[in-house]
């Protein structure tokens, strides 16, 4: 059987990462009927919201959504679409698997790191007050519940796939009820639910100069929103850029892959940009299907497509962000010829 799942091109390289990506997948044999919505800049450029009902429609029907990049103006008065996205749909854990790839020449060849930031809460619950003329606050929040259901995801993601470790980084020492809440409810979790696997919390300010020094004491990581958003891209550097870390954002109910660079407007229009994460996204996607609905076929085409792409990068075949010279859709082509 078919699944559907929403489509979003999204805005800047968007529509050119996700062209190529859609082309890999097809080719690979995914048995996925896609459904276009359109959300961002592009959305209003096309006369309706940032963040269509039409679009918010799709995905509660269909629970399934592949998302380009959209682009959030710095600014008032325009609240981002993906943090919009995350909270409507409660996608409280977010996953960014982080590893070396053949043929991509790094300080590190051992890094195998996964990402998990709580993507509702902190101070991207937009809670913002102008007290007074020149004095803004904004609110950090924490509730018991978000932060023991993102310590139990993590805790059970590293058991489902034979992780080891767990490491909650944190500012507890300053912020001692928001971090401590986190730290507290992992804890919890550990202790009662995961103790098989081996917990550690460590002072984020330290535990980033470590990450440089020696990625590979690491292993799942648990952060709260901001951290998490800054560390992902920490760790997207260590293994060759923002151009090669897929992302998904997972609730109790449905998910959304996205990559997790953003929507790169130096590099739009150009059919220069990497679609090597988003294309990793869809073969996320993929496996979700497989997990939760039992489509093998699209387990099989996910496993062909990173054979593909890991043969393509081992041959040298790379976009400019990796020191090689195709473009978007030559890399498109490079993997599809050796799917
Ligand atoms: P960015 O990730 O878009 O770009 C940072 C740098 O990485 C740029 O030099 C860009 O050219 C490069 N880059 C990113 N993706 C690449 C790819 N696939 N191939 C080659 N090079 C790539 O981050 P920036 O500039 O901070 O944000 C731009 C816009 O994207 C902002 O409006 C931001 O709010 C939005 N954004 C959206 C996200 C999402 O939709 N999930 C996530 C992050 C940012």
């Amino acid at each position: 059987m078919t699944s559907t799942a929403v489509i979003i091109p999204g805005d800047g390289i968007g529509p050119e990462i996700t062209e190529a990506t859609l082309r890999v997948l097809d080719a690979a044999g995914a048995e996925v009927e896609w459904v276009e919505r359109q959300a961002g800049v592009a959305a209003m450029e096309a006369g309706d919201a940032v963040l269509p009902e039409s679009t918010l429609e799709a995905i509660r029907a269909h629970k399934v959504a592949l998302k380009g990049p959209c682009t959030t103006p710095v600014g008032k008065g325009f609240r981002s679409v993906n943090v919009q996205l995350r909270k409507k749909f409660d996608l409280y854990a977010a996953v960014r698997p982080v590893r070396n790839l053949p043929g991509i020449d790094t300080p590190f060849d051992d890094v195998d790191i996964v990402v998990i930031r709580e993507n509702t809460e902190g101070l991207y619950a937009g809670v913002e007050n102008e007290i007074t003329d020149g004095v803004v606050a904004s609110m950090k929040v924490a509730t018991e519940k978000g932060c023991t259901r993102v310590a139990r995801w993590a805790f059970d993601y590293a058991k489902t796939r034979g992780r080891k470790k767990v490491t909650v980084f944190h500012k507890a020492n300053i912020m001692k009820l928001s971090d401590g809440m986190l730290l507290r409810c992992a804890e919890e979790v550990h202790a009662e639910e995961f103790p098989e696997i081996e917990y550690e919390n460590t002072i984020i300010d330290a535990a980033c100069m470590r990450m440089v020094q020696r990625p590979s004491q690491f292993d799942v990581l648990l952060l709260e929103n901001l951290y998490g958003d800054v560390v992902s891209d920490l760790c997207a550097g260590l293994v060759g850029g923002l151009g090669v870390i897929p992302g998904a954002n997972f609730g109790d109910d449905g998910a959304i892959f996205e990559a997790v660079h953003g929507s790169a407007p130096d590099i739009a229009g150009q059919n220069v940009a990497n679609p090597l994460a988003l294309m990793m996204s869809g073969v996320m996607l993929l496996n979700y299907l497989a997990d939760t609905r039992g489509e093998e076929q699209n387990r099989q085409a996910a496993q062909r497509i990173k054979v593909a792409y890991d043969q393509a990068l081992t041959d040298g075949k790379k976009t400019r962000d990796l020191a090689g010279t195709l473009n978007t859709d030559e890399f498109a082509d490079a993997v599809i010829e050796r799917l």
